[in-house]
């Protein structure tokens, strides 16, 4: 195998395992730009290799595929998509060459994610997401969980109904989580609609619930069986369901008509609590939407009008370089305040200084900044003819703006990095919103503004100095108070009793998030096992590449880490099994387990975490392959499920006596 193979086949493997822990487990290890430098690399390679590419690897898919993670549904009528059109001359031509000229509704598009709900005599009995249109994931447990959806139908009609919509996230839910997830140095989402996708694919229940979803239908299936004949009255019929329909709808008798709604809409979706990137417009007689038909992809009586990304001119002021956990240094446009997509603007992500040179960004510009799904602006390009000559290139500093390192750009990276991992403040900052985070030493209280109080007070150095601080050092902490004080002792005191894997994930170990840290606890054991391990012995587990296994090797070698490591266990931490034997590690071994309902001794994120740690499998839906389901209290619908498969059901206590 060249060089150049390999490689290729170490990103594939990589790019899969940051992808399935951003969009599937929601948990995602490296930043956005990281990432998204490992598919660039891979990109230019698969383009100067194609011999060795993998054509059906998951960045060449067009549009969502059903995940192996949720049990699968088929679509009894498929799931299509919308064609889309891009101004009024468009949507004219769209109909009137099939001859279509109204009555028309027109709805808001809802930026979200696509489900079916199925109610058996008004019951709400599955949910499916739309997968690739014929096959979807089974969701109906998640679905449980959002108050929108309503477990029961207002004067039902009998048997089956199926009615189909999008679930979302509030704009006020979603500053509301980001807020949270920056105070607990967690993944900001980068809009509502990445929020709700990994929301309601969320394993962890009591996550999703708390997040609080909503929801919005706008198609029922088969409506002329309800007597329904018009889109408009399927509308009404939801709502007097008690299924929830977003308002901003309207009954066009054209397409005049149906352009005023469009053009009303440009500037008044601003005040909806919810993104809209579009209209759709329909046909209201839905008698007449077999006869139309539709593509493969898109109905012919249907069409999603979308509003162009919001562009405004403003000027680019400075740029500034902000410095991650990691080191990676990031720079970020400083910008004229200017009025954009119903906000006011001040700054814009630049990504990388490849992206600057690229589009010759200089500082002085007039430049374009543009706000489409993303919340966060964009500079789209220059406006070189109001250059006056006073604008300056951008260089990268040769050294750290927090802790003056000289910077370094390694060969295989795009990324520009401070490599004062031990002692750079703005990493140390990062890194300790990163080992209170809930992943890792989950010390409540402990987030952005603390974090920053701490290093701006120079009392800690690295990360294990806050467990040396004492009530006085926490109270002249600005705006600290003495119960504030206290909490925080408690929480840091309760830490300490954590398990292995969540200090071994707080470490901010390059590339070991939670999942990587718990593979690494069920190969070794403990922490002297791990330190010993050669780079071979790490990257032999099934899910860890060689870049994870060296990261890993080299963080052990590092004399500053070792300092710490030997800190944390003076401190009392675990620092995993003593005795560590095979035999005993594997008791579970190709075994897959189904959790139902609440536990009443641990969280079924903890359950999960010990039949991992035996060498079993957790799934979040029962299958003929599930070895147990175990039941706790309030069990749903996977109950009922188990026992038509014949899949074997355990007590709580049945399943401790088990693992103990
Ligand atoms: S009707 C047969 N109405 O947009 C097609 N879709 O880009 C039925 N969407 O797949 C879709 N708001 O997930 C319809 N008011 C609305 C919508 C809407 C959002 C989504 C839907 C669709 C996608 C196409």
């Amino acid at each position: 195998m060249n060089i150049f193979e390999a490689r290729m086949n170490e990103l594939y493997e990589l790019v899969k395992h940051h992808a399935e822990l951003y969009y599937d487990k929601d948990a995602p290890e490296i930043p956005d730009s990281e990432y998204d430098a490992l598919v660039r690399e891979l990109n230019e390679l698969e383009r100067d290799y194609p011999e060795f590419s993998r054509k059906d690897f998951l960045t060449h898919k067009v549009g969502g595929s059903p995940s192996e993670l949720f049990a699968k549904v088929e679509h009894k009528i498929p799931m299509l998509s919308l064609d889309n059109v891009f101004n009024p001359d468009e949507l004219t031509n769209f109909f009137t060459r099939i001859n279509l000229s109204g009555p028309f509704t027109c709805e808001m598009k809802i930026d979200g994610l696509a489900v079916s709900l199925i109610y058996q005599d008004g019951v709400f009995v599955q949910g499916a997401t739309r997968g690739n249109g014929n096959i979807g994931e089974d969701v109906t447990e998640n679905l449980l969980l959002i108050d929108a959806v309503p477990k029961k139908l207002i004067n039902p009609p009998a048997g089956r109904v199926e009615v189909r919509g999008e679930v979302l996230m509030t704009l006020e839910r979603f500053k509301a989580i980001n807020a949270r997830q920056e105070e607990r140095g967690g993944k900001l989402f980068a809009n509502p609609r990445n929020a709700a996708a990994g929301t309601l694919r969320q394993k962890d229940g009591k996550i999703l619930a708390e997040r609080g979803l909503d929801i919005f239908l706008y198609y029922l299936v088969d409506a002329e069986k309800f007597g329904v004949t018009r889109q408009s009255e399927a509308l009404t019929w939801l709502k007097e369901k008690g299924l929830p329909i977003q308002e901003a709808w309207s009954l066009c008798e054209n397409l005049d008509d149906a352009k005023n709604f469009i053009s009303h809409w440009h500037d008044e979706r601003y005040k909806l609590n919810y993104v809209t990137d579009g209209v759709v417009i329909k046909l209201d007689d839905l008698t007449q939407w077999p006869n139309i038909g539709s593509t493969s992809h898109a109905p012919r009586w249907a069409v999603a009008y979308k509003y162009p990304p919001e562009e405004a001119r403003t000027k680019l002021l400075d740029i500034k370089i902000s410095v991650g956990r990691t080191g990676v240094l990031t720079p970020v446009a400083i910008l004229e305040p200017v009025r954009l997509a119903g906000t006011q603007v001040s700054r814009a992500s630049l990504h990388n200084v490849d992206e600057i040179s690229r589009k010759d960004i200089r500082v002085g510009d007039v430049v374009i900044v543009r706000k489409a799904a993303e919340i966060i602006p964009e500079i789209v390009n220059v406006d070189v003819s109001a250059r006056t000559g006073q604008e300056k290139i951008f260089m990268m500093p040769a050294n750290c703006p927090a802790c003056n390192s000289e910077i370094v750009r390694l060969p295989e990276e795009a990324a520009y990095r401070c490599p004062n991992r031990a002692s750079c403040p703005a990493q140390l900052k990062e890194g300790l919103r990163y080992f209170a985070a809930r992943d890792g030493m989950n010390i409540k209280g402990l987030g952005k503004s603390l974090a920053e109080k701490l290093i701006a007070s120079g009392k800690i150095k690295t990360l294990s100095d806050i467990y040396t601080l004492s009530l006085e050092d926490w109270m002249t902490l600005d705006k600290i108070g003495e119960k504030s004080a206290q909490n925080i002792l408690a929480e840091l005191e309760a830490s300490k009793s954590r398990p292995f894997v969540n200090l071994l994930t707080a470490l901010g170990i390059l590339g070991v998030g939670k999942n990587a840290a718990s593979l690494l606890v069920d190969e070794f054991g403990n922490i002297d096992n791990l330190k010993a391990a050669s780079i071979d012995e790490i990257s032999e587990i099934e899910g860890i590449g060689p870049v994870i296994a060296r990261s890993v090797h080299e963080f052990f070698g590092n004399q500053a880490n070792l300092k710490l490591i030997e800190d944390f266990r003076s401190l009392g931490f675990s620092m995993g099994s003593e005795n560590v034997t095979l035999k005993e590690k594997n008791t579970l071994d190709g075994k897959i387990f189904v959790f139902t309902g609440s536990l009443s001794t641990m969280t079924r994120d903890e359950a999960g975490e010990k039949v991992k740690a035996l060498g079993g499998k957790v799934s979040s839906s029962i299958s003929k392959k599930t070895t147990y389901l175990i039941a706790g209290d309030k069990t749903g619908s996977k109950l009922q499920k188990a026992e038509e498969l014949g899949v074997k059901i355990l007590t709580e206590q049945e399943f401790l006596d088990m693992i103990s």
